[in-house]
């Protein structure tokens, strides 16, 4: 392995942005570790995201002040929505900043918003900027996985197990809503992993009268009780059902949430079967990551610091196959990455109802 170009001890700050996710703490701590024991550098952790930066608000990050913190889900550091591009002077606080606290570079973990405001701060402004890719939707292109979906895939399967046995004994259809505001990843994996009868996800606009098609056959059969699926972001074919004005939050983003009773509402006028939702929300983005999400989110860690030394600005910590590599974040920014129609079509459509 060739030399690192900074092998000096240098001083990085690191934040969290966007939604929390199980394993930000697991690649803090990763980073932290190798940075401290290895290269002798100092870490300086940002409160609340860019607020912190703006603001000023820092906490020293040590091998010390990180113990036990691997299997702790959330971020010790705090995390917010938000971008220095809100505000006129939002860049320069940035600037100024990495300046005055003499901040080698900025490591900067999040999802397809904080990815793009950290490519357009290096990109526009030459800033020192690397990033490490999260979030339990596992929609961020560039990366194979992102840390905190298969947690959230178990959280949702474990959920899905349970209410087997209940719909079973009322003879109910179940919607279970989860995550997914783009995508239907954890929808798909955990309607695969829980044997649903049905998964909606925001990739496939859904035909309701085709799914209570399909419900009425398989009761024809005498399966009475099914599970289905929906992911937050998934909507109808225009026109088939009823969705209400959209409302948007302070950010622009549509206010997701209620699309599993919209269904539920459906079939039960339409088929007269007994229905129940269950909206799972957040409780997929809590608690402590999988043994593989903690695993990705050390080698994530390991991997930022290592790019920081050879000065890999611009870039972020991916998943290739088994590999942990390098790629442009300009690859995440304005992308999805929506799920894969082969698992979709290919595997899980046989076992859906
Ligand atoms: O992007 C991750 C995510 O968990 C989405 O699945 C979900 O729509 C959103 O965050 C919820 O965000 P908030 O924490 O702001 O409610």
């Amino acid at each position: 392995m060739a030399a690192p170009l900074l092998s000096r001890p240098v001083r990085v700050g690191i934040l969290t942005g966007g939604g929390d996710c199980p394993g930000l703490n697991a690649v803090i701590r990763a980073a932290v570790r190798k940075g401290e024991r290895v290269y002798g550098d100092e870490m300086i952790g940002f409160l609340d995201a860019w607020d912190g930066v703006r603001d000023r608000r820092t906490t020293p990050l040590s091998i010390d002040s990180m113990r036990g913190m691997l299997p702790r889900g959330g971020t010790v550091l705090g995390t917010r929505r938000g971008s220095p591009f809100d505000t006129p002077d939002g860049v320069d606080h940035v600037k100024q900043t990495i300046s005055d606290l003499g901040l080698d570079g900025l490591i900067v973990i999040g999802g397809n918003g904080s990815l793009s405001i950290a490519c357009r701060l290096h990109s526009e402004h030459g800033l020192p900027i690397l990033g490490v890719p999260k979030t339990i939707d596992n929609d961020i292109e560039g990366t194979d996985l992102t840390f905190g979906f298969t947690t959230a895939v178990q959280i949702a399967t474990d959920a899905i197990d349970r209410l087997h046995t209940t719909a079973e004994s009322h003879d109910r259809v179940m919607l279970v809503e989860v995550m997914g505001r783009h995508t239907g990843w954890i929808a798909t994996h955990a309607g695969i992993a829980g044997g649903a009868t049905a998964v909606l996800i925001p990739e496939i606009p859904f035909d309701v009268e085709e799914l209570c098609g399909r419900l009425i056959r398989r009761h024809d059969r005498g399966r009475f009780a099914s599970i289905v699926v929906v992911a937050e972001g998934a909507e109808p074919i225009a026109g088939t059902l009823e969705m209400g004005e959209k409302i948007y939050d302070r950010f622009g983003h549509v206010v997701l949430g209620g699309i599993a009773t919209r269904v539920a509402h459906a079939i039960g006028d339409r088929t007269g079967f007994e229905t129940r939702v269950v909206q799972l929300g957040h409780v997929q983005r809590g608690g402590t990551p999988t043994a593989f999400d903690r695993v990705l989110s050390t080698r994530f860690g390991v991997a930022a610091i290592d790019a920081v030394h050879d000065e890999q600005w611009g870039k972020m910590t991916v998943l290739k196959g088994e590999q942990i590599e390098l790629e442009d974040l300009t690859v995440a920014v304005g992308q999805t990455r929506t799920v894969d129609r082969e698992l979709f079509d290919g595997v899980a459509a046989h076992f859906f109802a």
